[in-house]
């Protein structure tokens, strides 16, 4: 890892390097999303379109360039760090990275974390283990394999299943993520509660974002998450958690599992006021907001030097400018146009 700049603060940077990263709602910034490539082996219908366009690999931050981004991140309070994609365990050689961003734990970082679709953790749950990641998140909408290839396009669920129990060996701690899509997966949502539970595996539910090309399919298949807590509790207790993971889901336990349900709504009930995190995607851009298409480009200040000034100027920059919240509810309904950035792309 690079040495931090302490020594020589350039005057270009308005603030030391070690000042925290607060916004202009005096929101303070502790957890990045880092999206490490934009490929995937699956097309889930929400998220990308059949005929995914992807970038040059060339356009990519090198995995010493992402590495660099985090550590700047941490040495300005960021003690969160979850990797992202398209699906991060595709990206070449992404255990190198893994090791790198383990060494960061010396320098601040708490957690490091990854959402996956699972396809690959058969390979890599070892490794993740030993670098210290201690939790990991699997898209899982469905456990039944015809509809879970319809709704991937092309995932085996099989191997995501393989994924799962390979990373559960490993001793990491399991969170499955489903997003509640009305007349594709509201049938299952029980089973699949009882299936993670039995397995020591918490549920969270979330609402489609009209994202992409493709919002039209989001906004479709919108289901709000109190019918889904409404329909669980015909047959479930559901009595509110005081777990808290540092992202945007309220948690609920369950007196019949043990387990815990969440719940993410970013349209029917916005989190934004607590916002505690941006995303950068995989060239280097930073986004303040999921749902806005202001962006600060990074790539450039990692290349114009081997200092980290630059880099710290285009953070405070883009800090000063994060947006409120985001404008899903006026998207779905079509006072505004949706985000024509795919999930991919921003890191899910
Ligand atoms: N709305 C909600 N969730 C989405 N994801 C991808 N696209 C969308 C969308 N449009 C979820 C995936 C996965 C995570 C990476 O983001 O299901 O859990
Ligand atoms: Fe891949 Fe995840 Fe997007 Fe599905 S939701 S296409 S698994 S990145």
């Amino acid at each position: 890892m690079r040495p931090q700049q302490f020594e020589n603060p350039s005057p270009a940077a308005e603030l030391p390097a070690s000042a925290p990263l607060v916004d202009s709602f005096a929101r303070r910034i502790e957890y990045i999303r880092l999206s490490v490539t934009d490929r995937c082996d699956f097309r889930c219908v929400y998220c990308m379109s059949e005929e995914m366009h992807f970038l040059p690999r060339g356009d990519l931050l090198t995995l010493e360039e992402l590495e660099r981004v985090a550590a700047a991140f941490v040495a300005r309070g960021v003690r969160k760090i979850r990797i992202t994609g398209g699906e991060p365990l595709v990206r070449r050689n992404v255990m190198q990275l893994f090791r790198g961003l383990s060494r960061l734990s010396d320098k601040g970082l708490r957690e490091l974390t990854l959402t996956t679709n699972g396809s690959q953790l058969a390979r890599f749950a070892g490794e993740l283990a030993e670098c210290g990641v201690r939790r990991v998140n699997v898209s899982l909408d469905t456990l039944d394999p015809e509809k879970f290839r319809t709704i991937t396009r092309r995932g085996d669920i099989g191997q995501v299943l393989a994924g799962v129990e390979a990373a559960r060996w490993a001793g990491l701690k399991v969170k499955i993520n489903c997003v509640a899509l009305k007349g594709v997966n509201e049938d299952e949502f029980l089973p699949l509660v009882e299936w993670a539970h039995g397995r020591g595996m918490d549920v969270t539910f979330i609402e489609a974002m009209p994202l992409g090309e493709d919002a039209a399919y989001s906004i479709e298949s919108f289901l709000p998450l109190d019918q889904v807590a409404a329909k669980l509790a015909e047959r479930l207790t559901l009595s509110p958690s005081t777990h808290a993971s540092g992202g945007p889901a309220r948690y609920f336990d369950v007196a019949e599992t043990g387990g815990r349900i969440g719940f993410i709504t970013p349209l029917s009930a916005h989190f934004c006021d607590s916002c505690n995190r941006v995303r950068v995607t995989c060239t280097g851009e930073l986004y303040t907001c999921l749902g806005q298409e202001d962006k600060t480009d990074l790539r450039g200040p990692l290349r114009s030097s081997d200092d980290d000034a630059a880099l710290n100027a285009a953070l405070d920059d883009a800090m000063r400018r994060k947006p409120r919240g985001h404008d899903f509810v006026a998207q779905a309904s079509g006072e505004l146009a949706p985000s024509a950035r795919h999930m991919s792309l921003t890191g899910g």
